[in-house]
């Protein structure tokens, strides 16, 4: 598919005014009433530089990894990035019926499973989107196959999939950012995600937190860093349906004490975000205006900044 006829993500020009502040600590005495969401980036947060393998990470499921998967994707591509999505959730394949892979009329049709299985190579299984700049790695619910029939060196298979098509494009990966949408369980294909990242991004919803999944969330990923990826680090928190609560705020500061080094970001909370898978859309094309557009697109400018931002 040409790139004419994909449709481009363009730059968002949300007011300033609507725009989440930036700061590097919370201030615990703004009275409730005066409390907005803000943007934290501590002292010690690090943005990243591409190539960058990302993993959206939370074995809840509806805690916004796809959301957060998609928009960030989309936010990306607007800067220039070239990007990839991969599908790592076989229960539900969301991100694979939201933007909707497009497969050449003939040939067979790959997805994240074969690569697992050594049917195919990554590239081979990846397809455009109908989105410029943004192609991806389709899952449907025979991805489950991995976890039962467990291949010969699973953890590392999508780890050793990267490296070779790096060096297959010559020693650089052909993607300025993957980002690997996560499953609803800490399996294998996530261990394997988290084994492949360079850095995990974990979205919470506002509201649904569990305190009990967040802390085996946090053991699979100290446990992943000793064995299988030391190199794996938190870079942001992103806090989705975000609504002003005192609730909120608390889970603001609890995140921040769990992951000092990270970003904690809040997405706010809009109908427009439900709505956008069923529209085929990233939100930023669907609702440019809606409240989450504009925080993914801060969220992207502070996690992995624009190229003429970095230079
Ligand atoms: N900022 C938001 N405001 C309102 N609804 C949201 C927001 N982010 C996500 N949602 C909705 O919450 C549900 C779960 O999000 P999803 O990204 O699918 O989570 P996961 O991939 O973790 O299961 C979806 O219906 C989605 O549209
Ligand atoms: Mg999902």
């Amino acid at each position: 598919m040409t790139d004419s006829l994909r449709t481009a993500l363009p730059s968002l020009n949300s007011p300033p005014g609507d725009r989440l502040e930036i700061v590097t600590s919370w201030n615990a005495d703004v009275p409730y009433q005066s409390w907005r969401p803000q943007i934290l980036v501590p002292p010690t947060f690090r943005p990243a530089e591409p190539p960058r393998v990302f993993v959206v990470a939370n074995q809840k499921g509806g805690a916004g990894k796809t959301t957060t998967t998609v928009e960030l994707a989309a936010a990306w591509a607007a800067a220039g990035y070239r990007v990839r999505v991969i599908d790592g959730d076989h229960q539900e394949a969301a991100l694979s019926a939201w933007l909707l892979p497009q497969y050449p009329e003939t040939g067979e049709r790959h997805s994240l499973r074969s690569v697992f299985f050594e049917d195919c190579t990554l590239t081979e299984a990846t397809y455009p989107t109908l989105f410029a700049g943004v192609d991806m790695v389709p899952s449907g619910t025979d991805l489950q196959r991995v976890e039962y029939e467990r291949p010969i060196g699973a953890e590392q298979a999508l780890a050793a999939a990267l490296a070779q098509e790096a060096e297959e494009a010559g020693g650089r990966s052909p993607y300025d950012v993957t980002l690997i949408d996560g499953a609803p369980s800490l399996g294998l294909v996530t261990v394997a995600a988290l084994t492949a990242a360079d850095e995990a991004l974990v979205p919470i919803k506002v509201g649904g937190l569990d305190m009990k999944g967040m802390a085996s969330l946090h053991r699979t990923i100290r446990s992943v860093q000793r064995k299988t990826n030391p190199k794996l680090r938190v870079g942001a928190v992103l806090l989705t349906a975000w609504d002003k609560s005192g609730f909120a705020r608390q889970l603001a500061a609890k995140v921040s004490e769990d992951y000092p080094e990270a970003a904690v970001i809040p997405i706010r909370r809009s109908i427009r975000a439900a709505e956008a898978p069923l529209a085929e859309q990233p939100i930023r094309l669907y609702a440019p205006e809606a409240a989450p557009a504009g925080d993914y697109d801060q969220a992207a400018a502070v996690i992995l900044p624009a190229k003429e931002a970095a230079a």
